[in-house]
């Protein structure tokens, strides 16, 4: 496929774009800085300018597209993942901004190009637990796509309104919009440097839900999405299939969701972040645990 991913310079989208190359995908980074990658079609643009981005999203990628004389060649999908990642990097207004136009922007143009596959980075925080004011609990564990999303905080809020513009860009278009609500992206070498810590306390993982995804597999999910058609508007929790404490999840459940609806038994170090909707839609499958690297 040829496709035009946005945010493959940053942490998660290195790891998406790495997955994407390897099985033989042509890809396009947008992005304000380059990746650097001589796999990868290095385009340096800023998202919140349309201009940029119907520019971009209707051109020529690499020099090599020249010589078939055929035409500048369609996109096969978008993965957007470009964006202001958490709180208190920008201010509030300008996370709200950036994210909320960015994604418009880039769904208006694939759209309008009839590009048929459109795969987005929502996130875990518009759950509402995240980046609350103090402790907000649970409505129910384990969390799925129908708990509510009524977060507190200018980027969740971004996220949300961005699932609000996908969605009816969907029903707009007929084309296949999925969004990722992913959990705490974790890169390989993080399990070392981090992982110890969350042995030591598992407290310091309760706003992720005490659940994370490898970034390896992160880029697998895409690719699943990328090959599954005809869903129409999804939105998938994306997360391993267990937790980042050394805990059992009973314990996990007794020490810090008292009184929770427990919507089906927690056994071992089942997740409190369930993933069975991206299992049985898309075929995702995450492969790495940290419990085969760290001593819990
Ligand atoms: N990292 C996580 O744990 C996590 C968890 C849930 C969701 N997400 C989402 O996944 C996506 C990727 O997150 P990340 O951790 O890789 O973030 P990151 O900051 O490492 O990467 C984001 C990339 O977007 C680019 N970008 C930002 N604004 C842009 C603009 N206006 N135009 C063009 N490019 C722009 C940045 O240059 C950067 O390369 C984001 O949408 C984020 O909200 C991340």
């Amino acid at each position: 496929m040829r496709i035009f991913f946005t945010g493959g310079s940053g942490k998660a989208g290195k790891h998406a774009i790495e997955h994407l190359v390897a099985q033989g995908h042509q890809v396009t980074n947008a992005d304000l800085v380059a990746s650097g990658r001589d796999d990868v079609a290095d385009l340096r643009i800023d998202l919140t300018d349309p201009g940029q981005v119907f520019d971009a999203m209707s051109s020529y990628a690499r020099r090599e597209e020249l010589e078939p004389g055929t035409g500048v060649p369609r996109y096969d999908a978008v993965v957007h993942f470009a964006a202001v990642p958490a709180i208190l990097l920008r201010s509030d207004t300008e996370t709200f901004r950036v994210n909320t136009l960015s994604t418009y922007h880039v769904i208006d143009a694939a759209v309008r190009f009839g590009i048929p596959k459109v795969v987005f980075a929502s996130s875990e925080t518009t759950y509402g637990i995240c980046f609350a004011d103090g402790e907000v609990l649970p409505a129910y564990v384990p969390i799925d796509e129908a708990h509510p999303t009524v977060p507190q905080d200018s980027y969740a809020m971004s996220k949300v309104v961005n699932e609000a513009t996908a969605r009816s860009f969907q029903a707009r278009s007929g084309i296949d919009i999925y969004g990722l609500r992913i959990n705490n992206v974790i890169e390989p070498h993080e399990y070392a440097t981090a992982f110890p810590a969350y042995v030591a306390d598992p407290a310091l993982r309760r706003r992720n839900i005490f659940a994370y995804i490898d970034a390896r597999d992160l880029g697998h999910m895409v690719e699943c999405c990328l090959r599954t058609d005809g869903l129409g508007f999804e939105v998938f929790n994306v997360a391993n299939d267990d937790t980042s404490v050394g805990i059992p999840s009973a314990e996990v459940y007794e020490r810090f969701y008292p009184g929770v609806e427990q919507r089906r038994e927690i056994r071992g170090f089942d997740t409190f972040y369930a993933n069975d909707k991206a299992k049985e839609l898309v075929g995702f499958s995450p492969r790495h645990s940290w419990r085969d690297l760290v001593d819990t």
